[in-house]
C-alpha cells in the first residue's frame, strides 16, 4: 500500500506540510489554465494563461544566435569535440568562463553602473535555489526576514519551507503607490521584537513582482541605511534588473555598495538569474552573489544540491560573451516589452481599468477595486472567481501577494503572443461593461436629472468609463474633461 500525503507518522514534517504555499489561488489559477487552456483555433473559449510572469518576446533573437553558433552546443557536429570536457567538468565554482560571462552580464543588465567580481558568484537552481541558499546561509529555523508587500508568492516557499524561517510582511498600500517606508519597518520591525522574533534581515524585490515599478535611489538609500542601523542583511532579489523599459532608471543595490562607503559590504546580498531577462526559467541558471566571503563559501558548498549543469553553462558562457549581440538584445527586449506594457495598459484603460503606474517587469498592477461587491478579501475572491472560470483569464489576485487591500490583481503580458493578448483584452472590456452597466445606468439618470443631455453613443462609451466614479486614480488615460464638466 502507498504512503498517503497525510501519514505524518511516516513522512517527515517538511513532507507533509504545506510550506510549499501551492495551496493558493495563484497556483489554483495555474491548474485552472491546465484543464483548460486556451487555444486559437482548437480551444478559442479555454482559459488564457496571464498569471505565468514568463517572457517569450524575444526567443526568436536566441534561436537565431543558436543557429549561427553551433559550436556552442556540445550537442552538435561544430561542437562535440567540447563534449568529454564539459561532460565531466564537476567543480561546483562552476566554469570560469561561465562566471565570467555571467559577472559580465549583470553589469550590462544594470547599463554598466556596477561592476560585479566572478568569485563572487555562486550558481543556483533559478534564483528559486538562489533563495533558498541565502536563507539557509543566513537563519536559522524561527528567524525571520521583513518583506515589504505585496510580494511574489514564490518567496513563502523559497526563504520559508525547508529552511524553517519566517517571513514578516511590512505593510505597503496604494496611499503612495505601494512605496516602502520607514515607518513601516519600523513598525513590523518592532513589532517582530516584541514577539521575540529574531529579524535577520530585509528581502526586497527591486524591480517588484507584482508591481513593475522600480526604487527610487532615496528609498534604496533609506534601507540600506536602516538595516545597517539595525544589524542585519539586506537581500535584493534583482530578477528583474533587464527588464526596464522606462523612466525612472533602475539603481541596482550594487550601485549604492559602490558608492555609499559606510555601509558594511557583509550585510548585502543580490539573488539574480536568467529566467526573466534573457526568458529562460527552464534552463535554472540561478545566482546568488554576496558581498560578505563567508557567505559566498558556504552558500558555494550548499550549490552542490543545485549546480546548473555544464552544458548549459557552456552555452550561456559562449552566448554572453558575445557582446554585441548582449547589447542588441537588452536593448530589444525593453523596445518589446515596453511595446506590450503599452498596448495592454492603454487597452484596459480604454475600457475604465487603471493600473498603477510602472516601468518594469513583465506585468501590470490591475486595479479592479471598483467592481468589488464587497471591499474585502471575500469580495476579490468573489471576482477572481468570475473572472477565472466566466471569463476564462488566469490573472492573479492581491492576496495570493499578500497586498495589504482587496481589489488588485497581477496581469502578466509577455508569455503570449500579439493574438491572444487581443483575446484576452477583448474579454476584460466586455466583462467590465457588463459589471459597470449599473453603474453606467445609474449615471444616465443622474445626467438626467441633471439636465443635461447626452447621446450615449458606444462610441461615448469609453468616456462614460472614465468618469471618475469608475475610473481608477492609477488609469493611464486622462479623465475626460467633458464627462468631468458634466457630473
Ligand atoms: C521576484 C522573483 N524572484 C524569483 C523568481 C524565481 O525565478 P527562477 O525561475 O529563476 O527560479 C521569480 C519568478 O517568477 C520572481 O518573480
Amino acid at each position: 500500500m502507498g504512503i498517503t500525503p497525510t501519514d505524518q507518522q511516516l513522512l517527515s514534517k517538511i513532507a507533509t506540510n504545506d510550506g510549499h504555499a501551492e495551496n493558493s489561488p495563484y497556483f489554483d489559477g495555474w491548474k485552472a489554465y491546465d484543464s483548460d487552456p486556451f487555444h486559437p483555433t482548437k480551444n478559442p473559449n479555454g482559459v488564457i494563461q496571464m498569471g505565468l510572469a514568463e517572457n517569450q518576446l524575444c526567443f526568436d533573437l536566441i534561436e537565431e544566435w543558436i543557429r549561427k553558433h553551433p559550436d556552442a552546443s556540445i550537442c552538435s557536429t561544430e561542437g562535440v569535440h567540447n563534449f568529454r570536457n564539459i561532460a565531466n567538468f564537476q567543480d561546483y565554482h562552476g566554469l570560469p568562463e561561465f562566471r565570467n560571462a555571467v559577472a559580465k552580464f549583470m553589469e550590462r543588465a544594470r547599463g554598466g553602473n556596477a561592476t560585479f567580481d566572478p568569485e563572487k558568484i555562486v550558481m543556483s537552481g533559478g534564483a528559486t535555489g538562489a533563495a533558498e541558499t541565502i536563507s539557509f546561509c543566513l537563519a536559522d529555523p524561527g528567524d525571520a526576514f521583513l518583506i515589504p508587500t505585496p510580494y511574489y508568492p514564490g518567496f513563502d516557499r523559497d526563504l520559508r519551507w525547508r529552511t524553517g524561517t519566517q517571513l514578516v510582511p511590512v505593510a505597503c498600500d496604494s496611499s503612495n503607490n505601494f512605496k516602502i517606508t520607514i515607518p513601516a519597518l519600523t513598525a513590523a520591525y518592532d513589532k517582530a521584537v516584541k514577539a521575540n522574533i529574531r529579524i535577520k534581515g530585509l528581502l526586497i524585490n527591486n524591480p517588484s513582482n507584482p508591481l513593475g515599478t522600480v526604487l527610487d535611489r532615496d528609498t534604496l538609500r533609506s534601507l540600506l541605511r536602516f538595516t545597517n542601523e539595525k544589524n542585519i542583511h539586506l537581500v535584493c532579489d534583482e530578477i528583474y534588473a533587464a527588464s526596464v523599459f522606462g523612466q525612472p532608471n533602475f539603481v541596482s543595490i550594487a550601485e549604492l555598495v559602490e558608492e555609499e562607503k559606510w555601509c558594511n559590504r557583509d550585510l548585502i546580498h543580490i539573488l539574480y538569474s536568467l529566467s526573466k531577462d534573457l526568458g529562460l526559467p527552464g534552463f535554472r541558471v540561478g545566482i546568488l552573489y554576496s558581498y560578505n566571503e563567508y557567505v559566498v563559501s558556504c552558500a558555494r558548498k550548499m550549490s552542490s544540491f543545485g549546480l546548473v549543469s555544464t552544458q548549459t553553462q557552456h552555452l550561456i558562457a559562449k552566448m554572453l560573451s558575445d557582446d554585441d549581440f548582449v547589447k542588441s538584445f537588452l536593448a530589444e527586449s525593453k523596445k518589446r516589452l515596453a511595446r506590450r506594457h503599452r498596448i495592454m495598459r492603454m487597452g484596459m484603460a480604454q475600457v475604465g481599468i487603471g493600473s498603477l503606474r510602472s516601468n518594469a517587469g513583465l506585468f501590470i498592477w490591475m486595479d479592479l477595486r471598483r467592481l468589488l461587491k464587497e471591499r474585502s478579501f471575500d469580495g476579490e475572491m468573489e471576482l477572481w472567481h468570475l473572472i477565472i472560470n466566466d471569463v476564462k483569464l488566469n490573472v492573479s489576485p492581491g492576496s495570493a501577494f499578500h497586498c495589504s487591500e482587496p481589489g488588485w490583481f497581477r496581469v502578466c503580458l509577455s508569455n503570449m503572443d500579439d493574438r491572444t493578448m487581443e483575446v484576452a483584452l477583448r474579454r476584460i472590456g466586455k466583462f467590465v461593461r457588463k459589471s459597470t452597466k449599473v453603474e453606467e445606468d445609474e449615471m444616465k439618470n443622474r445626467r438626467w436629472q441633471n439636465n443635461l443631455r447626452l447621446s450615449f453613443s458606444s462610441r461615448r462609451f469609453e468616456e462614460i468609463c472614465t468618469t471618475p466614479c469608475l475610473m481608477s486614480p492609477h488609469s493611464p488615460v486622462p479623465h475626460s474633461p467633458l464627462v468631468r464638466a458634466m457630473t
